[in-house]
């Protein structure tokens, strides 16, 4: 007879336990609500039935041709201006009108689901996606089906939060194939050790050179070093906690992606709206990576608390 087993195996791994489903079929209205907590905890809040239905005419944009080439995704900046798209002016409107009713569900959604950000978050680039994922060549630190937390060499954040809402639009019944990490905390103490500070005068001369927007923090420096050492470690990808997760075509699924690590193994067709959210403005603010980092390494990682 075998042994029985134990608990701690019965048990789900902590990345298994960030899933959470739900049964939402719209998305102006549904179950999921206040579901602050859970986001800002680190879970990976997945509605399998929450598809973006596309228009009749808006089914020949599941079509990498309509990309310009030279990004991987066609992106509506502010509601507007269309990027990284070619066409004629009529049919880069109908595209530009189809994210940007995407767009419109995304912000109905985080509204009902997150009541406490409400008239606080801010809503970024909104994206389709139309690239096949696997086989798609990068290098180490582009390589996104590396685990990772999301951060950027030239646009710091200053510890303002990115909230995701994610919808497969594949035609078919190609899931988008994630990889979901551990607990960013476990994550920080595991690299911490191997965080170098920042140079002095670095940040100024960053900026000055242009390779920066505005200047990178301590903050920002550190999420960068992170994401660089999570990606370039083959063991950490190997054998690091992990979960992997297939969201099938016609499901939404919503992440801060700056905390749940993650990595993308797979897939084609899906839409992005990206949101910003100053820390202070969460539930429990003490659960954002600025305030997680500055615990975990002892020491300030200059941006101050809004007065
Ligand atoms: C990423 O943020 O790493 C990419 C996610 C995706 O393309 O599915
Ligand atoms: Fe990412």
């Amino acid at each position: 007879m075998p042994a029985p087993m134990s608990a701690a195996a019965i048990e789900a791994s902590a990345p298994q336990r960030s899933l959470r489903r739900f049964d939402d079929t719209a998305w102006e209205h549904g179950p999921g609500a206040h579901l602050e907590h859970l986001l800002e905890t680190g879970c990976v809040l997945h509605f399998p039935q929450l598809p973006f239905v596309l228009q009749e005419s808006e089914r020949p944009f599941l079509d990498p041709r309509w990309s310009d080439g030279k990004s991987k995704n066609i992106s509506l900046r502010e509601g507007s201006r269309l990027r990284g798209a070619q066409g004629t002016p009529q049919q880069l409107e109908a595209l530009g009108a189809m994210i940007g009713r995407f767009a419109m569900q995304a912000q109905q959604l985080v509204e009902r689901l997150f009541p406490q950000y409400r008239g606080k978050l801010r809503a970024g680039n909104a994206s389709l996606r139309p690239f096949e994922v696997a086989g798609r060549s990068s290098s180490w630190r582009h390589d996104d089906t590396r685990l990772h937390v999301d951060a950027f060499p030239s646009n710091p954040m200053h510890g303002v939060r990115l909230l995701r809402v994610f919808t497969n639009v594949h035609p078919g019944q190609r899931p988008r194939q994630w990889r979901v990490g551990e607990p960013f905390e476990d994550f920080a103490r595991r690299f911490a050790p191997r965080l170098r500070r920042p140079l002095p005068g670095s940040a100024r001369l960053l900026r000055l050179l242009h390779v920066t927007k505005s200047l990178r923090t301590p903050y920002d420096d550190a999420m960068l070093q992170l994401h660089d050492l999570a990606k370039a470690d083959l063991d950490y990808q190997r054998d690091a906690p992990q979960a992997a997760v297939d969201f099938a075509p016609g499901s939404t699924w919503v992440v801060y992606s700056d905390q749940v690590l993650h990595a993308v193994m797979g897939g084609q067709h899906m839409m992005e709206q990206t949101f910003y959210l100053h820390p202070d403005d969460q539930l429990a603010p003490e659960t954002a990576p600025l305030r997680v980092l500055e615990r975990v390494l002892e020491r300030s990682l200059g941006v101050p608390r809004r007065a």
